[in-house]
């Protein structure tokens, strides 16, 4: 059956690697038989150029009905000094909160071809494979009452919501073990439970949840020693469960672990599995137009599509042995470049991954 996805390229180097993944696709469809429709939509700042919002109710319509997402990224210095309420990020929180995507994987996986990209040693980073489920519509992202006000002595305030109901802990917790079981069984579950009474109760129903899955061992750890733990010695992690904050900062941080950030690709679910596919990277204002992003990240973000959401587990591994393949040939792009290999621009890596597609 053919398989609808909804393509929001965004902002910044969005269009850049997005194109590059369409190219995969195209090659999917021409050489591999998947059958896909694919239509455009506006999103973040190109959005609210065009339209006056950063998420048109048109787009919302797109996605919904839609199979799958595949998003590039939204947000850059020109809608900065926007009101909040019409920033490009508004667009993916809107996207994410509207669909009910809550469970967010990022997979951290350093590919030995990489191990010299990376700011760690080697020995540190090595056969890396993490696996972080951030929440992500919930918490601190989405809590009520958040804004700015004058206090009383007439200073500016800010302030947000840290909030979780107990269903909205349970229902991540639950995705978290599932995971757990089908990688290494161990889930590490990450709060400040010593300060936060928030995350007091997100440990309370984790270890509720937890006694359902007696294959899983289940730890804890407070966020601050996670993000230690993670440089200090990262592959101790199967699977790290997060609130969506600090899911947000972790991911980033495990980023560096695989070389880049342009490596990264996720996946953000709903409760039936349909979902949305974007890099965890940003929209990188600063290579923006140059041609020097990496396209690995949205590819593989496509990858994970077929496996999650189309259940294509012969195409999604297709298309891990081309990104593969492309690094055993030496390509590479600014950010992952290392010496002795070919430092090529993000067509050319789009172009490395769909030749090597065609050969395997
Ligand atoms: C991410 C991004 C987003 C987030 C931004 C762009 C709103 O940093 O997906 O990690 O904070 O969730
Ligand atoms: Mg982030």
């Amino acid at each position: 059956m053919t398989k609808k996805i909804a393509v929001l390229s965004g902002d910044g180097i969005g269009p850049e690697i997005v194109s590059e993944a369409l190219k995969v696709l195209g090659c999917l469809e021409s050489e591999f038989g998947l059958k896909i429709e694919t239509e455009e939509a506006l999103i973040g700042g190109a959005a609210y150029d065009a339209k006056g919002t950063p998420f048109p109710a048109e787009t919302l319509a797109i996605a919904k009905e839609a199979d799958s997402i595949l998003l590039g990224a939204v947000g850059g210095p020109k809608w900065e000094p926007l009101d909040y309420s019409v920033r490009p990020e508004r667009g993916l929180l809107g996207l994410r909160s509207e669909l009910d995507l809550f469970a967010n994987l990022r997979p951290a996986v350093l590919y030995p071809q990489l191990v010299n990209a990376s700011t760690l040693k080697p020995e540190v980073v090595s056969g890396l494979d993490i696996m972080i489920l951030r929440e992500l519509t919930g918490g601190i992202y989405f809590g009520q009452p958040r804004g700015r006000r004058l206090n009383g002595k007439g200073e500016r305030e800010g302030f947000n919501t840290l909030v979780y109901s107990e269903s909205e802990i349970r229902r991540i917790a639950h995705v978290g073990f599932k995971i757990a079981q089908k990688r290494d069984k161990r889930l590490c579950s990450v709060d400040k439970a010593n300060v936060l009474e928030c995350t007091e109760l997100w440990r309370e129903v984790v270890i509720e949840v937890g006694k359902e899955y007696p294959d899983v061992t289940l730890s804890h750890m407070y966020v601050d020693n996670a993000a230690m733990q993670l440089v200090r010695n990262p592959k101790q992690f199967d699977v790290m469960l997060t609130d969506n904050l600090f899911g947000d900062i972790l991911s980033d941080c495990a980023a560096m672990l695989t070389g880049s950030i342009g490596m990264l690709p996720s996946a953000s679910m709903d409760q039936e599995g349909k979902g949305m596919y974007e890099p965890i990277h940003g929209s990188a204002p600063d290579i923006t137009g140059k041609g020097i992003a990496n396209p690995i990240a949205t590819i593989l973000s496509l990858g994970m599509m077929l496996r999650y959401s189309f259940g294509d587990m012969e195409n999604a591994d297709r298309v891990e042995k081309a990104v593969i393949s492309a690094l055993d040939l030496g390509f590479r792009t600014a950010d992952i470049y290392s010496e002795g290999t070919q430092r090529i621009g993000t067509a050319e890596m789009g172009d490395a991954i769909v030749a090597a597609l065609r050969k395997n």
